[in-house]
């Protein structure tokens, strides 16, 4: 089986193409480099390309026999995408639905897709599940939540089926501390700690006089590496003839800022300088996941820890401060 992998430059990508090359799979990385590194894709055939130029796709999928594809390729900044919308309707939007018309035309029947917990915006309640209600709050989550759409009707249209995985807080790098994220393009809070232990520029925390026991967000932190595994159980059950399903892709436990601090300061033996800022609108109090379908349905739970995730991404960040360019 061949994947043709979107975006497999990019931070989540790059893992996640690791995990697929070692379930067996062939794979084609497709990515215009222009947030991704070539560096990150190794020596996995790789095309330069954008999802929206629909003849490369179509030529690539018949090239490369692909049979299942995997969807990262996006811009990912909340407020890059509420400073310039149509940047992110256009790239999101507009370049998945023309990445779906030629994966129709190619005749690819299964799709794992990236969406994001952001759909729901400020949950009602806690864990959140998959049904509970959709309420997007920027136009990054709304444009995840028009190719969940797309890709539902297409599903009901056609014989293309999919899994959506909506990631909660992907955090952490590989283990080998060969790849992980850049703090330059990254509005996480675990890179931003990195940052601020690294280069000893203070954190700002968000609030803390929330109503958690701390006073400080609480999310779900979920390792990228178990991220990357949980996409390798969406192929295995597209393959194996399941259903379209959409999951939930998180620990089901919540860590607060100032446990993620904690933790850092405990690894690396340094204190995390910081500051409390107000809170920002938007953000909600507490958010992590009911994890149950994925269980059910992919057979797949985090396993990782936040020591984990802190111990990777500190490997990672310490020899490579400005990513993959460093
Ligand atoms: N990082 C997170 O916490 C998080 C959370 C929820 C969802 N997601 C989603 O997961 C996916 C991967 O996120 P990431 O953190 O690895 O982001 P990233 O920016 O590191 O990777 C995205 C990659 O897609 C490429 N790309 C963008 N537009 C493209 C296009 N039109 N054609 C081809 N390539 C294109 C970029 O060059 C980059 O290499 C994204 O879809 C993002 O929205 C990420």
């Amino acid at each position: 089986m061949t994947v043709l992998v979107t975006g497999g430059a990019g931070y989540i990508g790059s893992i996640t193409l690791r995990a697929i090359r070692a379930s067996g799979r062939a794979v084609v990385v497709l990515d215009t480099l222009e947030r991704g590194h070539r560096a990150a894709v190794g020596d996995a055939p790789f095309v330069q390309g954008d999802i929206a130029d629909s003849p490369l796709v179509e030529r690539l999928c018949r090239e490369h026999e692909v049979d299942e594809v995997v969807h990262f390729a996006a811009y990912k900044a909340v407020g890059e995408s509420m400073e310039n919308p149509h940047k992110y309707f256009s790239n999101n939007v507009a370049g998945s639905q023309r990445l779906l018309e030629a994966l129709h035309r190619a005749g690819i029947g299964r799709i794992v897709f990236s969406s994001t917990a952001a759909v729901h915006g400020t949950p009602d309640s806690v864990p959140v599940r998959e049904s509970d209600p959709i309420r997007c709050e920027s136009v990054y989550a709304e444009t995840k939540l028009m190719i969940e759409r797309m890709l539902s009707w297409y599903g009901r249209t056609t014989p293309m089926r999919h899994v959506v995985l909506r990631y909660f807080n992907a955090a952490g790098a590989a283990t080998d501390g060969t790849l992980g994220e850049d703090w330059r393009f990254s509005e996480n809070l675990v890179p931003h700690v990195m940052k601020a232990l690294i280069e000893g520029t203070a954190l700002r925390v968000f609030g803390d006089d929330w109503p958690t026991p701390d006073g400080t967000g609480v999310r779900d932190y979920v390792h990228v590496e178990d991220l990357a595994a949980a996409h390798v159980a969406a192929l295995d059950h597209l393959a194996r003839g399941g259903e379209s399903v959409t999951c939930n892709v998180g620990t089901g436990l919540g860590t607060s800022v100032r446990e993620i601090i904690a933790v850092t300061e405990r690894i690396s033996g340094r204190p995390v300088p910081h500051g409390i800022a107000p809170r920002r609108a938007g953000d909600p109090v507490a958010c992590w996941a009911d994890v149950s379908t994925a269980a059910e349905v992919l057979g797949w739970t985090a396993t990782r820890t936040i020591d984990d995730i802190i111990a990777s991404a500190l490997a990672w960040h310490t020899s490579h401060p400005h990513g993959h360019d460093s």
